[in-house]
């Protein structure tokens, strides 16, 4: 008989990680999969319907309580997505809980992993990059976009994007530090009790069911904006909305994470800048038009001269160190991710109401 390989997603109900355990459920014939998940992310719940009936096991823990793991079956592999993503998170509201959702539970993940022999993946995030440092890379101005200064000499900075060589040192935002503080421990555990990882730090994600809010999930949230007609604002830089981003399509991110586990020995141990690249790169003032053009309505868009906390004017990611050892890069286009996600709120208009409507 095949051994069956056994996947834990903590965070299994969230946005990625419900999109992950579908994918992985399929795409790995001999794959059991579980997802492990406290529903404190509102609209985690509505997640769960799409989970059903797939032969994927649901259990409910807050994985910040060592006592939770003592409820989860042996796994080869562990894939660690729970986590409060708000990049605002802990700077107004309580910084203990925002520790707690994640560094702790990616802590005690950690202990379970060594003591199981789990194999770890961990989400991480861009925001480990120092925003101080990021908003010292000179930039132009541009009629659309804000865009880096082509003769810029900076380690970790090419026309690519921003790679894995940036330097770390500074200060990055309370939801930043808790993923540094992760990927640190991560790598003590490889050393001294060999564990074995891998860390993906993403840029924006989007698609469909990412249960968009103002501080998170940007692009569900606008969309949301046009369909149910709430107001946006252009925060901060003159109220201009040249900032630039990357954003990967959901299914680019399980795509990446299907073939890391099958070629786990290429990429053990290391840490991996991730997301949609310099061609998947928008302003917020151009995804407006991109929006716009896909769903047919106009919208005005509000100014607030205020900036936003850690807010950074330009970030897209240099996929190459990925791209070199498993020839991995994004699918995906932009505007298939902003189509994707428009007919997701379309097809789901009444039931997302709840999320995108108080
Ligand atoms: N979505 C993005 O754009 C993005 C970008 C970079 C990194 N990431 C990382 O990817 C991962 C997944 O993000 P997402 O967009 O799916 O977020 P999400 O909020 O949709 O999902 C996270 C899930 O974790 C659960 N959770 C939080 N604390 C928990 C705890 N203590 N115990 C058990 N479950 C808990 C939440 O209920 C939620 O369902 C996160 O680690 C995030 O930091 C996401």
């Amino acid at each position: 008989m095949v051994k069956k390989i056994k996947i834990i997603i903590a965070g299994g109900a969230g946005f990625v990680g419900s999109s992950l355990a579908l994918y992985l459920n399929k795409k790995i014939n001999n794959s059991q999969v579980y997802i492990v998940d406290n529903l404190i992310r509102k609209g985690s719940e509505l997640n769960l319907s799409r989970i059903e009936n797939n032969n994927i096991e649901f259990i409910r823990a807050d994985l910040s309580n060592p006592q939770s793991f003592k409820s989860l079956p042996k796994a080869d592999i562990f894939i660690d997505a729970a986590s409060n993503p708000s990049i605002l998170a802990g700077i107004n509201s309580s910084t203990v809980d925002l520790i707690n959702n994640n560094l702790i539970t990616t802590l005690h993940s950690l202990e379970w992993c060594a003591e199981n022999q789990s194999k770890l993946i961990f989400l991480s995030s861009n925001r480990i990059y120092p925003f101080d440092r990021l908003n010292n890379i000179n930039f132009i101005e541009k009629d659309t976009r804000f865009s880096w200064l082509e003769s810029l000499k900076i380690k970790g900075l090419s026309k690519n994007g921003i790679s894995e060589e940036l330097p770390i040192e500074g200060i990055r935002s309370f939801y930043g530090a808790s993923k540094l503080a992760s990927e640190n421990f991560i790598k003590e555990y490889g050393y001294f009790k060999n564990l074995n990882f891998v860390i993906n730090r993403f840029g924006i994600i989007g698609g469909p069911w990412q249960m968009g809010k103002f501080d998170q999930g940007i692009l569900a949230y606008w969309i949301a904006a046009y369909i149910y007609n709430f107001p946006l604002k252009y925060i901060g830089y003159g109220g201009s909305g040249k900032q630039v981003r990357d954003i990967l399509h959901v299914n680019d991110v399980c795509n990446l994470i299907f073939l890391q586990i099958m070629n786990w020995e290429k990429i053990n141990f290391n840490t991996y800048n991730i997301g949609g690249g310099y061609n998947n790169s928008i302003s917020l003032f151009e995804l407006n038009s991109f929006i716009q053009e896909e769903i047919g309505i106009k919208k005005n868009i509000g100014k607030d001269l205020n900036k936003r906390d850690a807010d950074i004017p330009i970030y897209y990611t240099d996929n190459s160190k990925i791209k070199e050892v498993i020839d991995w890069h994004p699918k995906f286009s932009l505007r298939e991710t902003i189509h994707d996600t428009s007919k997701w709120v379309y097809d789901n208009k009444e039931l997302l109401s709840i999320i995108f409507l108080t």
